[in-house]
């Protein structure tokens, strides 16, 4: 969950720059801004031109370029960013580092910079064990500089050993880390997230098009925010995030057991599209054609309303409770009227017809109901709408 952070990125030179372009991706993916740096090693490596076309900006590669410092000076640039990112740094890019020599952009910037720094260091493996390496390590580690890595492993020039950079799903983690916030620390929040599938027989079942990517990126941003989340998840598309207590569940009545088993919580958010009825009683074999050509016939019974049943417990019921209104028509009005009839506490209404690409989509647009009534957000990045509200039930736990 990067998103409105700005990452200054210097690539330094060796074999490994080019997994700087996997980690530029990446960053993009999860919402930052990338501003690449380019030394010349680096560019013996990679191209300033996937660099930049990568990262969506220019890339900056000389202290002296007349052009960049009347747009941007080489100190602002030190500045522009939340964090600065090596990667990879070479032994000699430590060395200058740790004795403060400042003599092209990637070496200036890193010296006149105010912001926290991190090192994913990458070199053969007798120069990164070498004793002039290990002092510099050691006196940037005592100046306050992080580092994710090197890894052991084979390298390019065939040795076997520590020095090899760390993987770019690695480098993220740690840059994740490095902007933990605390607003939600010591609050326990459960996030229900995807669809359910209800069985009809042992190899079919129904589902609907939720790919739980909504409800990864809430508890994603409540991670992030330091709060306790249990994520409890129908058989979703996108990958539960880093940092949950995962729960893994396929039917509607699995997931409202394991909701029951969670409780108390400080928050429940109910983002999972459940299904509103099952089968009543699943084949036990699979359902087999008829000769006369008759299809079966399906009797449905309705599932538990997990979310009507969370908000109306009597006694241990989280402070917040919110659910999701998922319309095609309507949108508001239905969602008001659902706020109501299932007791939460706030409903986020969104319009999940084909023709608003919400379903699936990467985008969402909601409107908040509380009690205080509507608060229509635009459209955002899944990823902005969880830190928004992240950013609600903090002020909300204030109150
Ligand atoms: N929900 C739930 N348990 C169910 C059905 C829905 O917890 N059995 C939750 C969803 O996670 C969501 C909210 O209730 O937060 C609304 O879901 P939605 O499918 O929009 O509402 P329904 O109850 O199905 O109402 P309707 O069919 O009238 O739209």
């Amino acid at each position: 969950m990067l998103v409105d952070k700005t990452i200054l990125l210097v690539i330094g030179g060796g074999i490994a720059a080019f997994k700087a372009l996997e980690l530029i991706r990446r960053l993009r993916e999860l919402g930052a801004k990338v501003i690449p740096v380019l030394t010349s090693a680096g560019a013996e490596f990679v191209t300033p031109l996937s660099v930049s076309a990568l990262a969506a900006s220019p890339v900056h590669t000389d202290l002296f370029d007349l052009t960049n410092e009347a747009e941007m000076g080489h100190i602002e640039l030190s500045r522009c960013a939340d964090l600065v990112v090596v990667c990879p740094a070479t032994a000699d890019f430590l060395a200058k580092m740790a004795t403060g020599l400042a003599n092209d952009l990637a070496s200036t910037l890193l010296l006149a910079t105010d912001k926290p720094v991190l090192i994913a260091p990458a070199m053969n493996v007798r120069m990164w064990n070498h004793p002039a390496t290990v002092r510099n390590v050691e006196m940037l580690r005592h100046d306050g500089i992080l580092f994710v890595g090197p890894n052991r492993g084979e390298m390019a020039c065939g040795e076997f050993g520590e020095g090899r950079l760390a993987e770019p799903a690695e480098i993220v983690s740690a840059i994740e880390v490095s902007f933990l916030g605390d607003k939600l620390a010591g609050k326990r929040v459960l996030v229900t997230s995807g669809p359910t599938f209800e069985p009809i027989d042992p190899v079919r079942y129904l589902a609907n098009r939720s790919s739980g990517a909504q409800g990864a990126e809430i508890a994603r941003a409540l991670v992030m925010q330091g709060a306790e989340v249990v994520f409890v998840t129908g058989p979703a598309e996108v990958a539960p995030p880093a940092g949950v207590k995962l729960v893994s569940v396929e039917t509607a009545v699995q997931m409202a057991a394991a909701v029951r088993d969670e409780l108390p919580v400080d928050v429940a958010i109910f983002a999972a599209a459940v299904a509103d009825w099952r089968v009543k009683k699943a084949a036990t074999g699979k359902i087999k054609k008829t000769q006369g050509g008759t299809p079966p016939s399906l009797d449905f019974t309705e599932n538990p309303d997990i979310l009507a049943t969370t908000s109306k417990m009597k006694s241990g019921r989280p402070k917040l409770v919110i659910g999701f209104a998922a319309e095609t028509e309507n949108v508001e009005e239905n969602a008001i009227a659902k706020r109501l009839r299932k007791g939460c506490d706030w409903i986020l209404a969104n319009d999940v017809s084909p023709k608003a690409g919400i379903m699936g989509g990467t985008e969402n647009a909601v409107t908040l109901i509380s009690h205080e009534g509507l608060e229509r957000w635009p459209r955002l990045s899944k990823a902005e709408v969880a830190v928004r509200l992240a950013d609600q039930i903090h002020k909300a736990l204030l109150s």
